[in-house]
């Protein structure tokens, strides 16, 4: 390719750190410094996978622990035409969740590896940097309850972060850990300064594959 291509940058992190928040922030700055971006995210609860997911969540329906992590994966792919579509198209996309929290959410529930649950998801266009969004237990509290959707509780997320620190052990992904105990504002330049960078370095190399 030799078109500019547009960055792929993820969010992660546990709940009511502040992804969604920060994400149209993200795109909003990059937009104004000229950078045609858009925001997506994951579950994309709008594709009939989606759908199902969504009703899961809000315990509206039961579904087999390993089937609702295989259909969490393919909703992601069934968005890589696109994603890929975009990105050529030199849009850089800023995606709230991606597989990271695919992997770190399944494999909080007893009896899965963080191997098995990896494995879908190998391949997938791999992000030129995820930035891990994380709050101290006491901002955390602060910001208020959980909501009513499966996972929303402490000790669930408890596992989930120490998954997600396992997974941000691997340096073949550009990890960044922001500490989003601090203002929306704060958090945003840190953000702004990492993505741009990356944005500038993104468009000369091609897109890779995760996990690979
Ligand atoms: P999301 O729609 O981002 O909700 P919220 O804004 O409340 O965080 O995510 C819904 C839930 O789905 C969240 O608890 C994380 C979980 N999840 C998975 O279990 N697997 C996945 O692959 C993804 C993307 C999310």
């Amino acid at each position: 390719m030799t078109s500019r291509r547009g960055a792929l940058i993820v969010l992660e992190g546990v709940d009511k750190a502040g992804k969604t928040t920060q994400c149209k922030k993200l795109v909003q700055t990059l937009l104004e410094s000229g950078r045609p971006a858009e925001m997506m995210r994951f579950p994309e609860r709008s594709t009939k996978i989606g759908q199902l997911i969504s009703s899961y969540l809000e315990n509206k329906s039961n579904l087999e622990d390993h089937t609702v992590h295989l259909l969490f994966s393919a909703n992601r792919w069934e968005l890589v035409p696109l994603m890929k579509e975009k990105l050529e198209q030199g849009i850089t996309l800023v995606v709230d969740r991606y597989a990271f929290s695919g992997v770190a959410f399944t494999s909080a529930k007893p009896g899965f590896t963080l191997d098995w649950c990896m494995k879908p998801d190998v391949g997938l266009p791999k992000p030129d940097l995820v930035m891990f969004l994380k709050v101290n237990p006491a901002e955390a509290a602060r910001r208020g309850h959980f909501g009513t959707e499966r996972y929303e509780n402490c000790a669930f997320q408890n596992i989930v972060l120490q998954r997600f620190e396992e997974l941000m052990m691997d340096s073949a992904v550009n990890w960044q850990v922001i500490d989003a105990s601090r203002n929306i504002e704060d958090v945003h330049e840190e953000i702004k300064n990492y993505s741009q960078k990356v944005a500038s370095k993104a468009v000369t190399e091609p897109i890779g594959h995760l996990w690979t």
